[in-house]
């Protein structure tokens, strides 16, 4: 196939942000095919060209016509394609394709990719190809825990493919855990964001990887915390907060993904852990300190993104409390502070490199640039959170992040990308802060 596009030209344009990106949207046989439709449409609406390529299993879930119809294309799904140039057309798409995402990617498939088989169009394509592999696994959540799953997920991560999800909740099958494919607009945000990272492709100004700096973090312990804290007021109620884990998880892919070593300690979240990474499960703030205080020994870059609780109640009720009687005087709730973890952290004797995160309602910039000082954090990151479209349990976020040497401010992205991002300025800082001679020149 001829290369006759312009990459990236009118790639800003609204709704053409894609314009020209050539994709391979790979269909394998699972329930979660009846979705991909929805994320072809919405690849070909932001400017995409879109070649959908199915297993023989795949035509069980999803019909080739209802994939043609969105893509514009005729569906592929056979490597004996004799109209293809010198009936080479697995290479010639092979080629073609700047992005391949498999979506749904079933426990089968998954393990042909790990295998490095090419024993149909797809895993042929896939072999075939340099471009960036995404894959959204979806499948009952006992196939997503099984050990052989992991590993095989393991082997693609090893492999450069990036695992997209899966989500966790109920599933088709009655039961409820991790194993749901990621919604389309999740998929659709991921794949918008590698092929605005991919070098000839990238529309946003600021490169995602600077491999001097990354390589800086090969090997390196990183220490992340997620998600919410709970803090029991009885057998039964609890206070916690909005946080979904979600930029947190991320993060910790994106620190598996240059090579760092990974231990995530998480509050309860719906969410799996990325493959990989070492997870703690805690509840309670209390809990989520004493973790990273047993952790802290070994660890290079602390990275708190957990929303912990500040306080919580002076006693936990044995008892359900029982609404009072003629209850107008209202229930008194003593609340006590919990453990400061991240300034914990900062002050602890060979600290790690630091960053902290905060959600801020008003004055966002001006009061992180603040706590930064007050909690001796060599890097945070905020968050307006008055913005119900983004950040606390929403697709995307929108940051600024805030240093020693100055401060940078990151447009509205899915936290799969910030997190690659803020990687990224981590890399720089924390190579510079090795460096001799560093000052603390604070340009606040
Ligand atoms: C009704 C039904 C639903 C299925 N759903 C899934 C699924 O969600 N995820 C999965 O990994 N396998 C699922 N399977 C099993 C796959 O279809 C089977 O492993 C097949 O070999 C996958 O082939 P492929 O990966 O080449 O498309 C399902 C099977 C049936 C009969």
């Amino acid at each position: 196939m001829a290369d006759t596009r312009s990459k990236g030209q009118d790639s800003l344009s609204e709704g053409g942000i894609l314009s020209g990106c050539r994709i391979i949207v790979g269909v394998s046989g699972g329930i979660a095919a009846y979705k991909t439709p929805m994320l072809v449409r919405r690849l070909r609406e932001a400017g995409a060209e879109v070649q959908a390529v199915m297993t023989a299993n795949a035509r069980q879930f999803v019909t080739a016509t209802t994939l043609q119809a969105v893509s514009g294309r005729p569906v592929r799904d056979s490597l004996w394609d004799a109209a293809a140039e010198a009936a080479m057309g697995h290479i010639e798409l092979a080629r073609w394709a700047d992005l391949i995402v498999i979506a749904p990617t079933t426990a089968d498939t998954l393990s042909r990719l790990a295998a490095g088989r090419a024993d149909d169009l797809l895993s042929t394509l896939r072999l075939a190809s340099r471009a960036p592999v995404l894959l959204a696994p979806a499948m009952n959540n006992v196939m997503w825990d099984h050990p052989a799953t992991r590993r095989n997920l393991r082997r693609l991560t090893e492999d450069g493919c990036t695992i997209l999800g899966p989500d966790s909740g109920p599933q088709a099958c009655g039961e409820t855990g991790p194993g749901r494919m990621q919604e389309p607009e999740a998929l659709f945000a991921a794949v918008r964001d590698c092929c605005l990272s991919i070098p000839s492709w990238g529309s946003l100004a600021t490169p995602v990887r600077s491999t001097p700096h990354l390589d800086g973090l090969r090997g390196k312990k990183f220490l992340i915390t997620a998600g919410p804290t709970r803090e029991a007021i009885d057998p039964v109620r609890y206070i916690s907060n909005e946080s979904s884990g979600k930029q947190g998880y991320a993060l910790a892919s994106a620190a598996l993904r240059v090579g760092g070593e990974v231990t995530l300690i998480s509050g309860p979240v719906n969410i799996a852990p990325p493959v990989g990474a070492k997870t703690i499960s805690v509840t309670t703030a209390q809990q989520m300190n004493d973790a990273v205080q047993a952790q802290l020994p070994a660890t290079d870059i602390f990275i708190g993104v957990a929303a912990v609780a500040d306080y919580r109640p002076a006693e936990k009720k044995d008892q359900k409390i029982k609404k009072l009687p003629g209850g107008e005087k209202g229930l008194r709730l003593l609340l006590v502070e919990n453990p400061d973890i991240i300034a914990g952290v900062s002050s602890s004797q060979n600290r790690p490199f630091v960053v902290g995160f905060a959600a801020e309602t008003q004055d966002a910039l001006r009061n992180a640039r603040e706590k930064r000082k007050r909690k001796g954090m060599d890097m945070i990151v905020v968050n307006d959170v008055a913005n119900p479209d983004i950040g606390f349990n929403s697709e995307e976020n929108a940051v600024a992040v805030i240093w020693h040497g100055g401060e940078e401010k990151l447009p509205q992205s899915s936290k799969a990308q910030l997190a690659e991002w803020i990687i990224d300025r981590i890399a720089t800082c924390y190579v510079d802060q090795l460096a001799p001679a560093n000052p603390e020149s604070v340009a606040e």
